[in-house]
């Protein structure tokens, strides 16, 4: 049955409005509500209703719809520059169909092509001029039509070279990122100091990116793949694949994963190859770009509004999936802090699947209006732990039967406490079971003291078996071996091995221990920052932590935090015990490997090993790269067939090595 053009018309209109919302929080705000995956449903979806059902609509309720125009427009805090050539979007597929759609409006231009196929880097865009060699201005992309000057941010990203080897003007686009490591340790300060973590990689990128303060975006250590050369035939490069190859030399960052590839069947398996290689990427992608490689033909391809047709983006699967929340329950972490958890109708999301999610506080579950029965979006965050994103449809309407807050803790029944923001809830029941429990799984994990053979099941055994109690069990389960034997499932070499470990964790540094202890707010930077002021555990509790003041890593919430852990004569007896059975540890300088005293190093010529392995090892000894000579440069490393790079450096009297000689600055024996 059609349905009829009143309800086709509020539908779209509905949709428009969605959208458009939606497009303001991502790229005015950079706080978008929704996940892209759920963007892209409902996007193609008025795509799709427009074209259906276009008879419906006056020239100009298309034309406004945000599937017609780019939506992101600036904020005003820095300078606006129109760009010389609009930097577009790109036109999606998410089958093969519609690739191969999109390669036979080619082939109605010309049967030979071939393709370059790199990953799309979920980041922010951005155009850098380059002057002369030298970096003039970067402008991010804004409409696509205006965007703002970050110039003195770019600069701060240490692959982005301020100076290239190429005097032409030139101009070059590509994506500033976040790591996804650099991104889960800045997550890490921000909960050490007690403010709101970052949702995704790509804000935190856009959000430092818009700092006023260079020095912050220095800090946050953004980096950027460049994958495009304006006005490509003015530089003599006439294919994609050149360009990078250009690119590479100048000494920009390009994605390794990018390649030739010359046909559907070739498209096909990259899309296969790179499902699982985007796993083990350290940066966010969000598909692949698929690019005609010969650039002779991009201008009579043409372009729309949005999009070029000489290129198109192709997206995997959302890795967001539909489900029904059977039920919720809640668990309380070491420090007392209770979470929501949903508890879902089993389904497959990103290859595995997924039963449990996490819903944070009771806030969240009424911010998203969600309630049992309903079905909820969910998503990988971080690609580990799955979370409930919003909710789908409403199936549960009993507003009686609605999930209300919870007022105990399910594990000891004392009151919870609520945070200052009151989001939070916290179980202060000194001894609930659960927390306990949890103290003690975080004390032997991986950043604790590492005793990684007794896992959680195995505390479970010794809890409910009744062979340890707390923390200063664990050094005593030495003189319990007959017990432990008995054990279910604990074998002499299992017994022997979870003994080592723990004997072996008497070995570790202060600062593993000060954050094993678990103490509020203290995180593994900041642990270990106390204890190299510290420096010995028996130097712990009568250390006067308010002098600590005076240093920027430290906050008087953390200082607050340290003092009234150290008053708690539980706390007391802990350390005492800890000492006293062996663990008086101490705090070892980590050596900050400066061999190369921040010079900077050109590379030059063919060298045995690629010229990436070089720049990381210099990069790891604390020297730079430059792609250029100039009298700033310390060392120019020459391989064979060096050119005008050694003739420069002879005249400029700098310091010519090869890599044997770079070898023997750095101890490094062949
Ligand atoms: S080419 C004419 N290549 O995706 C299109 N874009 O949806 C020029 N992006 O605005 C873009 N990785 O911010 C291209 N390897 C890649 C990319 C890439 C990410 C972004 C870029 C662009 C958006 C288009």
């Amino acid at each position: 049955m059609e349905k009829s053009k009143e309800k086709i018309r509020q539908e779209v209109f509905e949709l428009q409005k969605k959208i458009n919302k939606w497009d303001e929080e991502y790229y005015v705000l950079d706080n978008p509500s929704v996940p892209d995956s759920v963007y892209d449903i409902e996007f193609n979806k008025l795509k799709k209703l427009e074209n259906e059902y276009s008879h419906y609509f006056s020239y100009e309720e298309l034309k406004k719809s945000p599937t017609q125009n780019i939506n992101g427009k600036s904020l005003d805090i820095f300078n606006k520059v129109k760009h010389d050539k609009p930097m577009l979007s790109l036109n999606k597929a998410y089958t093969i169909e519609e690739i191969e759609k999109f390669i036979k409006n080619i082939e109605k231009i010309t049967t030979k092509y071939s393709f370059f196929i790199e990953p799309k880097i979920d980041g922010l865009s951005i155009s850098i001029k380059y002057l002369n060699g030298k970096l003039v201005q970067a402008i991010t992309r804004g409409d696509g039509q205006i965007g703002e000057d970050v110039t003195n941010n770019i600069k701060q990203i240490a692959s982005i070279p301020k100076e290239i080897d190429y005097k032409k003007n030139i101009e070059v686009r590509g994506e500033v990122y976040l790591s996804i490591d650099d991104f889960n340790k800045l997550n890490q300060q921000l909960e050490e100091q007690n403010k709101p973590k970052l949702a995704n990689p790509r804000n935190a990128a856009a959000g430092t990116l818009r700092q006023l303060n260079s020095q912050i975006v220095k800090e946050r250590n953004l980096s950027a793949f460049i994958y495009y050369v304006v006005d490509c035939e003015y530089h003599n490069l006439d294919t994609i694949e050149n360009s990078f190859l250009f690119l590479k030399k100048l000494g920009f960052q390009v994605t390794k994963e990018s390649k030739k590839i010359n046909n559907i069947s070739e498209i096909e398996q990259y899309i296969k190859q790179f499902k699982d290689t985007k796993q083990h990427l350290n940066y966010e992608t969000d598909g692949i770009v698929i690019k005609l490689n010969e650039v002779k033909y991009y201008d009579e391809l043409g372009y729309t509004s949005k999009f070029p047709h000489s290129a198109i983006a192709f997206k995997y699967e959302p890795d967001t999936a539909i489900t029904t929340l059977k039920n919720i329950f809640i668990t309380v972490g070491r420090t007392g802090l209770v979470t929501y958890n949903a508890s879902l109708e089993p389904v497959e999301l990103s290859g595995s699947m997924i039963s449990f999610a996490t819903l944070n506080n009771f806030q969240y579950i009424e911010d998203l209006n969600l309630n049992i029965g309903d079905l909820v979006y969910i998503k990988k965050a971080g690609e580990i732990i799955p979370c409930v994103i919003g909710l789908a449809s409403v199936k549960n309407k009993d507003f009686d039967k609605r999930f209300n807050k919870i007022t105990q803790c399910p594990f000891c029944n004392s009151l919870l406490i609520d945070s200052e923001t009151s989001l939070e809830q916290y179980c202060v029941n000194e001894n609930c079971p659960e927390v306990k429990r949890r103290k003690i799984v975080h004390f032997v994990s991986k950043d604790g003291m590492d005793i990684m053979t007794i896992g959680e099941k195995n505390i479970d055994l010794l809890l409910n078996n009744n062979l340890i109690k707390d923390i200063v069990d664990i050094y005593k389960l030495k003189d319990k071996k007959d017990e432990l034997l008995k054990l279910e499932r604990m074998g002499s070499k299992s017994v022997l091995k979870i003994l080592d470990s723990i004997e072996i964790s008497k070995q570790k540094t202060l600062d593993k221990l000060i954050f094993a202890l678990g103490i509020k707010l203290i995180g593994a930077k900041v642990a270990t920052f106390i204890a190299s002021k510290v420096k010995i555990l028996s130097n712990f509790l009568s250390f006067d932590f308010n002098s600590l003041i005076e240093y920027n890593e430290i906050g008087e919430k953390i200082i607050s935090s340290l003092l009234s852990w150290v008053k708690e004569e539980k706390n007391i007896k802990l350390i005492n015990n800890l000492i006293e059975l062996g663990l008086n540890l101490e705090y070892q300088e980590t050596k900050q490997n400066n061999k190369l005293n921040n010079s900077t190093f050109v590379i030059t010529g063919t060298l045995s090993k690629p010229r990436s392995y070089f720049e990381n090892l210099i990069i790891a000894n604390g020297g730079q790269i430059s792609s250029s000579v100039s009298s700033k440069t310390s060392y120019l490393l020459a391989g064979h067939d060096s050119g005008s790079k050694l003739e420069k450096a002879n005249k400029l009297n700098i310091n010519i090595i090869d890599e044997n000689e770079l070898l023997r600055m750095l101890e490094i024996n062949k």
